[in-house]
């Protein structure tokens, strides 16, 4: 049983990893899984919500209730995003727990890249797009939730992205642990609010670091 504390709230998780593509069997990634975008969007209609969920690639089966949109690259889920909030006539949270490329190829080959007679291949990248920080500018109503995936001076780190990203608060990951983080069934999260307060969510289910996440909305 789960109180319906969301009602009349639209929550847009977006999940799992994007994909950038080099030629067309090659692509640049990380290790997400969609385990913690999956929970979040699962608990987030359980709680009384409209559940979207945004998802890079994924063997995961769609949480009962909500409605799932696939992409592929960080380009795609920025205007997935961006198409969902002008939808939205409800209170919009967008909870961004997809791990997002930061840079993508410069050209994709559309042939395989050969191996080559040289010991050197460089591939020019360029940035994506920030998208928390996109969508905030144009649609400043939103309430945005960052995560951030850290391996170093992880409170310092995140929280840098508060402001820069336009965050409510941000849900602090250590990707160095191998019993949390990328893949893994739980997950042990700090929260730190805009406001410089912090809260630590101890080590628990991903299910149930979404039900603290959300109660907080
Ligand atoms: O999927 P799982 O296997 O369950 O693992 C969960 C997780 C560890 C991937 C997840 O909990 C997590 O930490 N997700 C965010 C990973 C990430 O991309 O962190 P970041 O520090 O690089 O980015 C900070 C925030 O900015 C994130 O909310 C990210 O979605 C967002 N971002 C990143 C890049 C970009 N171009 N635009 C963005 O908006």
């Amino acid at each position: 049983f789960f109180e319906k504390s969301l009602k009349g709230k639209t929550i847009i998780t977006t999940a799992s990893a994007t994909r950038e593509e080099i030629d067309p069997v090659r692509f640049i990634s990380n290790y997400s899984s969609g385990k913690m975008g999956f929970a979040l969007a699962q608990m987030a209609f359980n709680m009384g919500a409209e559940s979207i969920l945004i998802s890079g690639p994924s063997n995961l089966e769609t949480p009962f209730g909500v409605n799932r949109i696939n992409v592929k690259t960080a380009l795609e889920m920025l205007n997935a995003l961006d198409t969902q909030i002008q939808k939205s006539k409800q209170d919009t949270y967008v909870i961004m727990a997809a791990a997002v490329s930061d840079f993508k190829p410069k050209q994709t080959s559309n042939y395989k890249i050969k191996r080559q007679n040289k010991d050197t291949f460089i591939l020019e990248l360029v940035q994506n797009p920030d998208i928390s920080k996109t969508l905030k500018e144009k649609y400043p109503h939103i309430k945005l939730i960052g995560f951030a995936a850290e391996t170093n001076d992880l409170i310092e780190n995140a929280k840098a992205k508060i402001d820069k990203k336009g965050l409510e608060f941000i849900v602090l990951n250590d990707v160095s642990r191998k019993d949390i983080g990328f893949g893994s069934l739980n997950n042990e999260v700090t929260i730190i609010f805009k406001d410089g307060k912090i809260e630590h969510l101890p080590f628990m289910t991903k299910k149930e670091i979404a039900y603290n996440i959300l109660k907080l909305l």
